[in-house]
C-alpha cells in the first residue's frame, strides 16, 4: 500500500480480537519504529512487550483504577469527545490487544519526548502496513510503570501501543483540510486554496 493510503486509512480501534499477531510482525514493526531520527541520534526509546494474559490483566486493573479518578476532573470538551467514541475509564483493549508494547523515553536525551513520538508515528504506519488495528493508550499518570517494570531512573512510560485485530468498526474523526492548515509567507495567507 502507497504510504498516502497507510496514513489515510490507519485508524484508532478500541476493542481488539484476542488473535495473537506473528512474532515476525511484530519485529518487523519494532524494526521499522528504530529507524526513526531522533535528537542527537540519542535513540531515547525501549519497548516492553508484554503478550502475557495475567500481566495484561494486572496492568488494565492499574490503568482502570487510574483513569476512574481522572475521569471525574475531565473538561466537558472531553468528556463529549470521548463519549462519542466509547472512551471512557473502562480499557478493555489492555486485556484484548495480544500486544501491549509499553513504550518507555529517556528523559536525558536532547528533544527525547519529540524523538519519542516521531518513532511512534513510523511504528503506527508499520502496524498499519501488515494489517494491523492499534490504539495508542496514554494513561493519564504512569508512575506506576517505573516499579512494575523494573525501569532504570530518568526512563518513564509514554504510551501504551495496543496491537491487534479490530473487534469494531473504525469511526473516522476526521481531518481539516490543506487549505485549513498550509499558509504562504504569512499567517493566515492559504497555501492552497481549496
Ligand atoms: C499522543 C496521543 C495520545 C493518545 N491517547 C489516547 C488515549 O489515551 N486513549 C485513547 O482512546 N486514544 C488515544 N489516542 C488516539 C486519538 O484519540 C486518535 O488518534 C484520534 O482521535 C484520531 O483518530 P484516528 O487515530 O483513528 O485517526 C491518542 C493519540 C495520540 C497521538
Amino acid at each position: 500500500m502507497a504510504l498516502i493510503d497507510l496514513a489515510r486509512e490507519r485508524r484508532s480501534i478500541r476493542r481488539f480480537r484476542r488473535d495473537p499477531i506473528s512474532d515476525e510482525d511484530l519485529r518487523y514493526i519494532l524494526e521499522v519504529a528504530h529507524y526513526a531520527p531522533s535528537g542527537a541520534n540519542r535513540q531515547p526509546w525501549r519497548f516492553v512487550i508484554v503478550k502475557d494474559p495475567n500481566l495484561k490483566k494486572r496492568i488494565r486493573e492499574i490503568c482502570e483504577e487510574i483513569e476512574r479518578e481522572f475521569y471525574k476532573h475531565v473538561p466537558e470538551w472531553f468528556r463529549n469527545f470521548a463519549r462519542e467514541r466509547g472512551i471512557s475509564w473502562r480499557k478493555p483493549h489492555l486485556e484484548e490487544a495480544p500486544v501491549l508494547i509499553h513504550v518507555f523515553g529517556y528523559r536525558r536525551s536532547p528533544h527525547w519526548k519529540e524523538s519519542v513520538w516521531l518513532m511512534i508515528g513510523y511504528l503506527l504506519l508499520a502496524a498499519a502496513e501488515k494489517g494491523y488495528a492499534t490504539l495508542t493508550y496514554t494513561p493519564s499518570d504512569t508512575r506506576w510503570a517505573n516499579e512494575f517494570f523494573n525501569v532504570p531512573e530518568n526512563w518513564g512510560l509514554e504510551t501504551i501501543i495496543n496491537i491487534g485485530y479490530p473487534a469494531q468498526e473504525p469511526s473516522y474523526p476526521g481531518r481539516l483540510e490543506l487549505s485549513e492548515i498550509c499558509y504562504e509567507n504569512s499567517w493566515g495567507i492559504k497555501y492552497f486554496k481549496e
